[in-house]
């Protein structure tokens, strides 16, 4: 296990999984019962963007802080701005106005969305993160953090006790055997809990791995997956990392307008060279599987 999030933190990978789990997060918030989520490759929880690691590749200044200084200058429309604001809110917490030098990780921003009664099951096998983890999330009877291989707790937590919630995997993808397992443990998982919202991070270097993994999920009889990606650079270079995507089973129903107005605002911001970005947001299966064109991709938005 390589693989360090700290590196990665606050990239434009991280900014579209972020704003869609806070998405997801505000609408679990809505109706009164108790909901749960289940983050089984949670990492170090809270990244310091003033570290070494965090400005190797310095991936957080065209992603998180590329986004700020975009809303700062006016340069957003409204209805995307609240449609971040849930996210903008936790970072906003973390950090003085004005300077930016803290991001958090998926189980931070579930943690400040947590009501009295909510849960979080955090799980993160590298120990170095699992112990950041544990001192981030501390002193939080509503979270437990597990070091755990998170496919094993992905099989082991679901159905919770609540019914109600939602599956973050985002592993490392070290190998693309994660892109196999992705699919398969999804429908190990989905037998034992078929109503829980599933939320799958997977990167986007070339087409195949991307393209293979929508083959087989739409093979799985598992009904209402809703595919979005977003891309920030023509996919003709396989060995960079393009674009990332998202697959959510059971998508709150108002996830798919929300990613409609989010995605071509977000791929336009982000992207590495004009006309560079692009999006797709389409149902793998489910009512509307086949009616929803893909959006435009690289270079044709
Ligand atoms: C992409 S990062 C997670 C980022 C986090 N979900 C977020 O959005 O802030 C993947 C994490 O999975 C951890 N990891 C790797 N293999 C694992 C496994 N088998 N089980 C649980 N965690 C694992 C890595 O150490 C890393 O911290």
């Amino acid at each position: 296990m390589n693989y360090r999030h700290a590196f990665h933190a606050g990239s434009f990978a991280d900014v579209f999984k972020h704003a869609v789990l806070c998405r997801i997060l505000h609408y679990l918030r809505e109706k009164p019962a108790a909901f749960r989520v289940i983050d089984t490759h949670a990492g170090a929880g809270i990244y310091d963007l003033t570290s070494a690691e965090a400005n190797r590749g310095g991936e957080w200044h065209d992603g998180v802080e590329r986004l700020l200084a975009a809303i700062a200058a006016g340069k957003l429309p409204d209805n995307v701005v609240t449609l971040l604001a849930p996210y903008l809110d936790v970072i906003g917490a973390l950090n003085v106005p004005g300077k930016l030098t803290a991001y958090p990780g998926s189980p931070a921003l579930t943690r400040a969305w947590l009501r009295a009664d909510d849960r979080l099951i955090a799980c993160e096998l590298e120990p170095h993160a699992a112990i950041a983890l544990s001192r981030h999330l501390r002193a939080d009877s509503r979270i437990k953090v597990i070091e755990i291989d998170g496919w094993t707790a992905l099989q082991a937590y679901v159905p919770p006790p609540e019914r109600r919630g939602l599956v973050l995997v985002d592993p490392p993808f070290e190998e693309n055997a994660d892109f196999h397992r992705l699919s398969h443990m999804l429908g190990l998982a989905h037998r034992k809990w078929a109503t829980g919202i599933y939320a799958l991070w997977y990167p986007i270097k070339g087409r195949g791995e991307a393209d293979d993994l929508a083959k087989r999920l739409r093979r799985s009889g598992i009904a209402k997956i809703l595919r979005a990606e977003l891309l920030v650079s023509p996919v003709s270079d396989p060995t960079r990392l393009n674009g990332s995507g998202l697959i959510l089973i059971n998508p709150p129903w108002t996830l798919e307008a929300e990613l409609a107005a989010l995605l071509p605002v977000l791929s336009r911001l982000l992207e590495r060279q004009p006309q560079g970005g692009g999006y797709t947001l389409d149902w793998l299966s489910g009512e509307a599987a086949g009616q929803t064109k893909p959006k435009p991709k690289a270079k044709t938005k």
